[in-house]
């Protein structure tokens, strides 16, 4: 109890954000327009720094003092994210903006999203914790056999649908954590979809969908989708009724049916994102296998080796190379001096435009080439826009709950 609240206390005399992370004040002009958006690139990559640099602290290091520190660091981005916005709201109008050149355009009217923190204390309130509430069942969902032997997500039901091969099992597994997990989120829903609608309304949406989309900045964009999915129809058409075919092979026609979906449940994975089901797929049994796994171990692969050969390879297709500060300060394997860390993997960008990423990767496996790929991608980007904001905000609202309910469990 105590520790909560200690933590509560340094929250709610931290809020005030410091004058030099201000805005100024601006005329609604061309270079009043121009200048804001020139004083927020630079303020805001100082916050954004020194919030993700605390939060990189504390991922490394699970102690009671870092958290505090990312949570201090947080409430201050907050504070700047919504000044800012404010001040954008206040100076420039809508009708002002569409005056603008396309680029200020885009960034003015990201600064002016403010989303769910329009909302008046009470339902921002009710935004968060149901946030977190849902955040909480869909980690926590568990599949019981029995009082004695439960399944969680991760690691049990995950290696289940990876590495089981039978029907009624994998089923079941499928079917229990979809129960588990939905049956509960759903009284929660239509509420957080009420209240979002709400926030992203008060920003000129005309819900949250329209918000979401707006992100890709395409005016086009389900047309964008509508001419990928063409291209890409006569291939997935063929790699389906081959994985269909190869399934009914192992399963029989009691389970699959030749002209019909394949069930969710054999795809390898709880949500059919990767089909991980190679091993029963394999299209030429004697030709060289294109799983690598075995031979890096043979060639005594370590984890700075691969990310040096990932980098080899992103730097042929002419990226830059990572910085220096990559090498020294990224995590590439669980330390071993006993501290606490977050142990999956994440790619970090820290909007200084100097360590762009380092990367938090305890355990080697497969995965670990998709985050380098996150990585290097991070070291192309150069501005700072409402998605990260956003998307920082999202993860940092997950650290603090975690965080609290840590200390709770800990009282
Ligand atoms: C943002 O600021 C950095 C330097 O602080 C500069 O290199 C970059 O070009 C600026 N970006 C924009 C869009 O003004
Ligand atoms: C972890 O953080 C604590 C502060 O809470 C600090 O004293 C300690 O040196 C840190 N450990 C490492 C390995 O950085
Ligand atoms: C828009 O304005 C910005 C800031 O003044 C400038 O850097 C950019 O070149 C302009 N872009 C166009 C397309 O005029
Ligand atoms: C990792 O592998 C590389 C290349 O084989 C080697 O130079 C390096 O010493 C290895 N590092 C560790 C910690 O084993």
């Amino acid at each position: 109890m105590q520790r909560a609240a200690v933590l509560l206390t340094l929250i709610s005399t931290s809020a005030a954000l410091r004058p030099e992370w201000m805005p100024g004040d601006y005329s609604q002009t061309v270079v009043g327009a121009q200048t804001f958006v020139e004083d927020y690139n630079s303020t805001a990559e100082e916050v954004f720094y020194f919030s993700t640099e605390a939060n990189w602290k504390y991922n490394t290091n699970l102690t009671v003092h870092n958290s505090q520190q990312q949570v201090i660091a947080f409430l201050e981005e907050l504070e700047f994210t919504e000044a800012w916005c404010q001040k954008a709201k206040d100076t420039f109008p809508d009708s002002f903006i569409e005056t603008l050149n396309p680029e200020v355009q885009i960034i003015l009217s990201n600064i002016k999203v403010l989303g769910p923190a329009n909302l008046p204390t009470s339902e921002r309130e009710r935004y968060n914790t149901i946030l977190s509430q849902m955040d909480s069942i869909y980690s926590t969902a568990k599949v019981c056999r029995s009082p004695e032997e439960c399944w969680s997500l991760e690691p049990e039901l995950i290696d289940i649908m990876a590495n089981s091969r039978s029907y009624k099992r994998l089923l079941y597994a499928w079917e229990g954590w979809h129960n588990e997990a939905g049956d509960h989120l759903r009284s929660l829903y239509p509420e957080f979809v009420e209240l979002s609608n709400k926030a992203f309304r008060m920003d000129g949406f005309s819900d949250t969908g329209a918000y979401w989309r707006s992100l890709y900045e395409s005016l086009t964009f389900e047309q964008d989708l509508e001419n990928l999915f063409i291209q890409l129809e006569p291939l997935y058409q063929n790699l389906h009724a081959f994985v269909r075919r190869k399934l009914y092979d192992f399963y029989g026609p009691k389970y699959i049916n030749l002209k019909g979906p394949i069930p969710a449940h054999l795809l390898g994975n709880m949500w059919s994102q990767n089909w991980n089901i190679y091993n029963m797929m394999i299209p030429f049994p004697d030709k060289t296998n294109v799983d690598v796994t075995d031979t890096m171990v043979a060639q005594g692969y370590n984890a700075t080796h691969m990310f040096r050969v990932a980098e080899e390879f992103f730097t042929s297709l002419g990226l830059i190379p990572m910085p220096d500060k990559f090498w020294d300060k990224s995590m590439l394997e669980k330390p071993s001096d006993g501290r606490d860390v977050v142990s999956h993997a994440s790619a970090w960008d820290f909007y200084n435009r100097k360590d762009f990423s380092k990367l938090n990767r305890c355990f080697m496996d497969n995965e670990g080439l998709i985050d380098a790929v996150q990585a290097f991608d991070c070291s192309s980007c150069d501005f700072m826009n409402a998605k990260k904001i956003e998307k920082l905000a999202k993860q940092y609202d997950k650290h603090i709950d975690d965080e609290l309910l840590q200390i709770h469990k800990n009282c």
